[in-house]
This record gives structure tokens, sequence and C-alpha cells, in this order.
């Protein structure tokens, strides 16, 4: 099968890959383009571990196909920290311990970093339901929720 180029930018930078038809977004950030931090946990738009951003909007890149990135924005865990400074989620999942094996983690912090950004004070029915679609075997999701609620406080107190 001929391949296709794709232009489309990541994390802020253009970017170019070639990717066969069928290729799903994950596979070509995986494997196109070296960006391992999204995860396949299920393949089937089930576990959330594949999240990222596409255009803002928070999807699964295991349902999106490579081709769709053309001209489109995409965010990937590997933008939200800025250099060797981590982003406020990342740190207060390490202070509360939100993690385990890690196989959810780039997901959930994708996810939780798009709800911050269209809801700087969530409930935490709000966080629960919207991070209800990355699911993780480890932590039980209380430390999850806590660290993304402690996360949104601290954010609302430096603006
Ligand atoms: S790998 Fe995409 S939702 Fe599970
Ligand atoms: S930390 Fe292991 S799946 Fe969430």
């Amino acid at each position: 099968m001929s391949r296709v180029h794709v232009t489309t930018t990541v994390n802020g930078d253009e970017t170019e890959f070639l990717c066969d038809p069928r290729e799903t977004l994950l596979d070509c950030l995986r494997d196109r383009l070296n960006l391992t931090g999204a995860k396949e946990g299920c393949g089937t738009g089930d576990c959330g571990a594949c999240s990222v951003t596409l255009d803002g909007r928070l999807v699964c890149s295991c349902l999106v196909l490579g081709v769709e990135a053309e001209g489109r924005e995409i965010g990937t865990i590997e933008g939200v920290a800025q250099g060797d400074e981590l982003h406020p989620l990342q740190r207060k999942f390490i202070e509360h311990a939100a993690l385990q094996c890690g196989i959810c983690t780039p997901g959930i912090l994708v996810a939780a970093k798009a709800l911050l950004e269209k809801s700087p004070d969530p409930t935490e029915e709000e966080v629960r339901y919207w991070l209800a679609g990355n699911l993780c075997r480890c932590t039980g999701y209380d430390k999850i929720i806590r660290a993304v609620m402690d996360t949104a406080a601290e954010m609302r107190e430096a603006v």
C-alpha cells in the first residue's frame, strides 16, 4: 500500500511523517515520530491511555487515523512540561503518589490538563466524570482525583 505524506503540528512544532492510510494516529505518534508517551492500553477507545488533543479537543488517538492529523494541531504528553519545568499537574501527581505503573498516567495528565483549561474550578464530581474514560488498574483513583483538585486550587491561586 502506498504511503501518505502528512504535515501536522505536534506540541507547537510543524512536523511531517509518512504513514499507511490505515495506520492510527497513536501508531504514527509512537512509531513514526518516536513520541511514545501515549500508550496503547486497549486499541478500542475504552481505556484513555492513548489520549491526546486534536485541535484542542480530547481524543483517543487509537480511534483517529494518522492521515486525519493533516493540517491539525496535536497535543501530547511530551508537550505538557516546559523544558525541565514540570506542569503543575505533573508535580501534584508526584506529590500525591497518584501513579504506580504509569501506563495510564500520560493519558490522564493530557485529559486533566484539557479539563482545567476549560474548567479551572471543577467540582470533584466534574473531575471524576471527565476522567471516567481514563482507566487505571493500580491507584484506585482517589489519589488521582485529589492531585487534580489540588492542582486546580494551586493554579487558581497563581492567577
Ligand atoms: S488505547 Fe486508545 S482508548 Fe485504549
Ligand atoms: S498507574 Fe497503573 S494503570 Fe494507572
